[in-house]
């Protein structure tokens, strides 16, 4: 499988092709199957009606992680309780914490704006991590939509500090709901080898875009 590229299609299907034990860190922010479209153009994801998703993409994550290995699922508050009764009842992951992104920057608007989202530690076997000051508060700029950006779009430095926590240089990471490819950014500027994998050809050609390809 191509390293260090986001391939086009659905994760379910591709990381069935992936080997066993493959992949040393898994950092993904799946559709929260909220079903609300977002920012002022109300953009929509694909499969953000399926709350369903991203627990039946955890069954592959878990065979295609190492063992000892960890993984960062983005998830809010409305999704959470769901999640995790699956992840106990259904996967062999065990949930390690739960993390809390704060936003510096949230826009004005009606009630109960939202400030934070939540990323669940899960575990498979029993993981090292590196940082002695890694908190379960992080604190990162929240990325503004505009007409073309992602809607989901999740800053780099946040991204880069749970990849520095959990895996080494040289190390493969993979972020199978990957959007408009924020991970791959954040593994680069650690050297980590990554993979991408995203559904939607818009946000690919969008990346290669910025990327002036
Ligand atoms: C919340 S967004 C990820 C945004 C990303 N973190 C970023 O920084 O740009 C989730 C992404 O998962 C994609 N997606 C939905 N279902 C998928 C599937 N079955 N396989 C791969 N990608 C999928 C959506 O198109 C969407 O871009």
């Amino acid at each position: 499988m191509e390293l260090n590229k986001i391939i086009q299609g659905d994760c379910i299907q591709i990381m069935k092709e992936m080997p066993s034990r493959y992949i040393d860190l898994i950092v993904t922010d799946p559709p929260y199957g909220d079903n609300v479209g977002y920012g002022w153009n109300n953009k929509t994801i694909i499969n953000n009606e399926n709350p369903l998703i991203n627990c039946t993409a955890l069954v592959e994550m878990y065979r295609v992680l190492k063992l000892n290995s960890s993984l960062y699922l983005f998830t809010n508050w409305k999704h959470y309780p769901f999640l995790t009764e699956f992840i106990s009842r259904y996967t062999k992951f065990k949930i390690r914490h739960l993390v809390v992104w704060e936003k510096h920057n949230f826009g004005l608007g009606w009630a109960f704006r939202h400030q934070y989202e939540l990323i669940l530690v899960l575990e498979k076997g029993k993981p090292k991590y590196n940082l002695k000051n890694f908190s379960d508060v992080q604190t990162a700029s929240h990325i503004n939509h505009n007409k073309s950006n992602h809607p989901h779009q999740k800053p780099v430095d946040l991204l880069m500090k749970m990849i520095e926590h959990s895996s080494k240089v040289g190390d493969l990471v993979l972020d199978p709901f990957a959007g408009s490819g924020s991970t791959g950014k954040a593994c680069e500027k650690l050297d980590r080898k990554w993979i991408g994998i995203e559904l939607d050809e818009k946000w690919i050609n969008r990346r290669e875009k910025d990327n002036g390809k």
